[in-house]
């Protein structure tokens, strides 16, 4: 069975992002993987600082998100737009787990997985920005990213009143990235 880690680059409260991975979340379970759906929140991790990581070594939560990625086949990401970019917390956290402790392959929780990425915003491009420094950002450290991607617009308008998802042609496409996501893992398993 394929692995797959999903996680949003944000922490807020009724995040948009979360909404839109809990459903790219039902998509790649129903096409067989083993999915492990984590809050960044859970992983709070200091600035990435080089002076202090040589004091202090790899911090344990990064550590442990590193070990997470590592031991799975391919990543569901879900970032919101900063100002046409990717958010400070998705970024550091990907620094962190970029760094390698003794004795572990450079790059090794990147290195040949594949990710499926989206991003949702309430703005009328969806987070279509954040999509291109994302993309280029992980193909960079070694994750071959699926050439399709989604980017939910007016994501507020697409849920119902507990905050989920309810618009159907939204969650029809969330879930069919993810599903891509796991047919690709299973074919390259399969070699
Ligand atoms: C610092 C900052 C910059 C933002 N820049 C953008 C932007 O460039 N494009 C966009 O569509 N929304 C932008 N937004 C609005 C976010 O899309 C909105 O806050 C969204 O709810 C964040 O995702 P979340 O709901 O998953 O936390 C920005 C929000 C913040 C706080």
């Amino acid at each position: 069975m394929v692995k797959v880690l999903a996680f949003a680059g944000s922490t807020r409260k009724g995040s948009f992002n979360q909404a839109i991975l809990d459903i790219a979340v039902q998509g790649a379970r129903s096409a067989g993987a083993d999915v492990t759906v984590i809050n960044l929140a859970d992983y709070p991790m200091p600035l990435f600082n080089q002076d202090e990581e040589a004091d202090q070594g790899i911090h344990e939560n990064a550590q442990a998100f590193k070990t997470l990625l590592t031991a799975h086949d391919g990543f569901l990401i879900a970032s919101p737009e900063y100002n046409s970019s990717y958010p400070a917390l998705l970024k550091n956290v990907i620094d962190w787990a970029s760094r390698s402790a003794e004795g572990e392959k450079p790059m090794q929780a990147f290195k040949g997985k594949v990710a499926a990425i989206m991003a949702s915003s309430p703005g009328a491009l969806g987070g279509l920005r954040v999509l291109v420094p994302l993309r280029m950002l992980l193909e960079n450290i070694g994750t071959l990213v699926l050439p399709n991607q989604r980017a939910i617009a007016n994501v507020h308008t697409l849920m119902d009143d507990n905050g989920q998802i309810s618009d159907a042609r939204t969650v029809q496409q969330l879930q069919g990235l993810a599903v891509e996501l796991v047919e690709t893992l299973q074919k390259l398993k399969s070699k």
